[in-house]
Order: structure tokens, then sequence, then C-alpha cells
């Protein structure tokens, strides 16, 4: 029988996150209040976004709970595949085409799985208002500042 890689258990200030690596199932339930808005609206952009893979597929969601795939770990200079750049720039141009305001960019939040980043937690994603087609279009450059650095000191 294969070994079980087990269950890894991820708690900050909002949820709680479980990673089945058997699986690769990743369970996150939100225990803040109004839990039920943020799964829902996290619910809501994983599926806008699930047939251009740009972040976990969506499973399921019900309550507090929301059900996705595992997309792998935080882009660190090991992790960040060659063509990182282009990949950012794809991610963004799905997060423009469906005016997707991502607003909690940080490192954790892009994730490796394979060579292929995918962008994780939408909970605080806000829809960009119409009048102002730009606002999107700055994750492009947020994405691709905060992950420049990692390679400029990246020692092959
Ligand atoms: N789909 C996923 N694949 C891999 N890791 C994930 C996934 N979702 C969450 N995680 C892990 O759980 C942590 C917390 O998830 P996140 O969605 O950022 O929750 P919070 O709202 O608490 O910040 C992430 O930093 C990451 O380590
Ligand atoms: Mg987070």
């Amino acid at each position: 029988m294969a070994r079980s890689k087990g269950i890894e258990v991820i708690q900050h200030n909002n949820a709680r996150v479980e990673i089945n690596h058997d699986t690769q199932i990743v369970t996150k339930h939100y225990f803040r209040k109004a839990s039920e808005f943020y799964v829902r609206r996290e619910a809501k952009w994983l599926r806008k976004l699930t047939r251009f893979d740009v972040a976990p597929k969506f499973i399921d969601y019900s309550g507090k709970t929301i059900v996705m795939k595992y997309v792998g770990k935080a882009v660190t200079p090991e992790t960040l595949p060659d063509d990182w750049e282009a990949q950012l720039n794809n991610i963004a141009d799905k997060l423009v085409k469906v005016k997707c305001f991502y607003l909690d960019l940080q490192l954790v939040h892009l994730r490796v799985l394979n060579g292929k980043i995918r962008l994780i937690d939408f909970g605080q994603t806000r829809t960009a208002n119409p009048a102002r087609k730009w606002i999107p279009e700055l994750i492009r450059e947020r994405m691709l500042n905060i992950v420049s650095p990692l390679v400029q000191n990246y020692i092959k």
C-alpha cells in the first residue's frame, strides 16, 4: 500500500486551510465574521478563473468552507520556473479579462506546482469598476515587481 503523505494544516487569521497531499485537495474553512460572504466571494472568483487555469480549480463551497485543488508551494528562488515572466503576464491577462481587482498580492499567494504558477486567496478580491479599466492592469506591474527580486538573488 502506498504510504500516506498526510494532511497539512495551515492557520492564519482568517481561515484554517487543510491540504490533503494524497488527494491534492485543499479545504479552506473561514472562521471570521461574515465568513459566508468571503467564501462566496472566493468561490465566485475561482469559478470565473477555473477555465484559464491561473488559480486553483474550484471544486465546491458550502457555508464557511470552500474546496479547491492544491496548487503547490510558494514562489521562491528555488521553485520559480524559468518562464516566470511569461506566466505572470498570462495571469495578469486573465485577471484583466474577468475584471478581477485582486487586492492581496504577496509572494505566498503565488504558488508553483510542476512549473506552473497560480494565484490563491481571492477572499478580498473585488470587481474592477468598468469606468477604471486601468485598475486590473496594476496587478501585472505589482506581480512582476514582487517576483523579480527573487531572480536577482538567485545563485545557480
Ligand atoms: N489551493 C492551495 N494550494 C496550495 N496551498 C494553499 C492553497 N490554498 C491555501 N494554501 C495555503 O494556505 C495558506 C493560507 O491560505 P489563504 O487562502 O492565503 O488564506 P488566508 O485567507 O488565511 O490568508 C496559503 O498561504 C498557502 O500556504
Ligand atoms: Mg492569504
